[in-house]
């Protein structure tokens, strides 16, 4: 099929495309990757099934595993059925906002992202662009719905508006979401790429403090909603955010995004990587994604397990983790560490490159 065809040649392509001059690698690529992805989601593999043995219940849903794609990679509510024939465990739609965003240009160079091919990470500084949470609702809400494929929306508050304003037009687009009858609401704290509010732990708890009494106590049906977190945070933090979601009635935690913590993950790239690596985050900043962040993930993970077992909430509380999945070691290693989810970005790719449409049967077996 093209996309594996085209994920192929680029494989073989990227380490020696690293080396072009950086701002042209980065054009590149960040150009190429919509022509991939488009390609990507028009496709319609043939249906891969999971051993039952891999199901996974959570908050009364069925998962057929425990391994689906990260947030932001169909921010337009695009790629369902493609993922769902592949056998991915269920569908992450967005980040969107209120309003629709076309996403960061800067030098030229629309959306940012670079990949660092032996470092198995990437940059990207896309700027959240998305057709914003109605269209993106009234899109989920047409889907032919599979079963044991949840589907689970996640949205954020717009960098354009501020305070109140936001959050309840956060608010809103919860409730559009739940009237599309998706699965579950992933809230985005943590994207690195546009101005956000605080991130001081009082400012976070009054944030979730307001859409818990908005939106949580007034669900009108079991809609569980997790809190996304950067790899970023604070092993130190991780027991003071659990109260503030356990308290405020929070079903989960997702840790986490992208990190912004340049010079620790320079240190840990192939030297061939670096020099495209110097050039995207002295120009952009961006988030970095990947194989750098499984330690970091791994270690909250661990973490928010360990505070969990304390804390016994009273809630059906779980943890997600995402940031540098890639393998059925890492799948395995994250469900021993006490996540219920993993979630991949950058490893999916990585695999489909190899293994095409076959990426969960590779890991899950059929
Ligand atoms: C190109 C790109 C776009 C992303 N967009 C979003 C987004 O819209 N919302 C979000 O919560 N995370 C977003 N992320 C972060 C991923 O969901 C994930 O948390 C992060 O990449 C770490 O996982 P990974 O190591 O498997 O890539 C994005 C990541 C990449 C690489």
């Amino acid at each position: 099929m093209l996309a594996e065809i085209i994920a192929r040649l680029d494989h073989i392509a990227r380490p020696f495309a690293v080396h072009l001059p950086p701002a042209l690698a980065t054009q590149l690529y960040s150009s190429g990757r919509n022509v991939f992805l488009s390609a990507l989601m028009a496709e319609r593999p043939r249906l891969t099934t999971i051993a039952e043995q891999h199901t996974r219940t959570l908050w009364g849903l069925t998962f057929q595993h425990g391994l689906l794609n990260a947030a932001g990679m169909f921010k337009h509510g695009e790629g369902y059925e493609t993922v769902w024939r592949q056998g991915a465990g269920g569908y992450l739609s967005g980040t969107t906002t209120a309003h629709q965003r076309t996403g960061n240009i800067k030098n030229g160079i629309a959306k940012p992202f670079a990949p660092y091919p032996r470092s198995r990470a990437a940059s990207n500084w896309l700027g959240l662009p998305n057709d914003g949470h109605e269209a993106v609702a009234k899109r989920i809400a047409a889907f032919e719905r599979h079963e044991g494929f949840p589907i689970g929306a996640s949205l954020m508050t717009a960098p354009e508006s501020s305070g109140k304003e936001a959050l309840e037009e956060l608010v809103v687009g919860m409730r559009l979401y739940e009237q599309a009858g998706v699965d579950f609401l992933e809230i985005n704290e943590s994207c690195p790429n546009v101005a956000h509010g605080a991130s001081t732990l009082e400012a976070i708890a009054e944030r979730l403090e307001y859409t818990s009494r908005h939106f949580l106590v007034q669900r009108s049906r079991r809609l569980p909603v997790v809190v996304k977190f950067s790899t970023d945070t604070a092993l130190s933090d991780v027991e003071a955010l659990l109260d503030i979601l356990c308290s405020f009635g929070y079903d989960g935690v997702n840790f986490g995004n992208t990190s912004t913590n340049y010079a620790h993950h320079r240190t840990m790239l192939h030297a061939s990587d670096t020099a495209l690596f110097d050039y995207f985050t002295q120009t952009f900043g961006g988030g970095v994604s990947g194989k750098p962040l499984d330690t970091l993930s791994l270690n909250l993970v661990r973490r928010a397990s360990e505070v969990l077992r304390a804390k016994a909430p009273k809630q059906e509380f779980h943890i997600i983790r995402t940031g540098g999945i890639a393998t059925k070691a890492d799948v395995e290693e994250s469900f021993a560490a006490g996540a219920s989810l993993c979630q991949w970005y950058t490893g999916y790719f990585e695999r489909f490159a190899e293994d095409g449409h076959s990426l969960y049967a590779k890991i899950f077996g059929v």
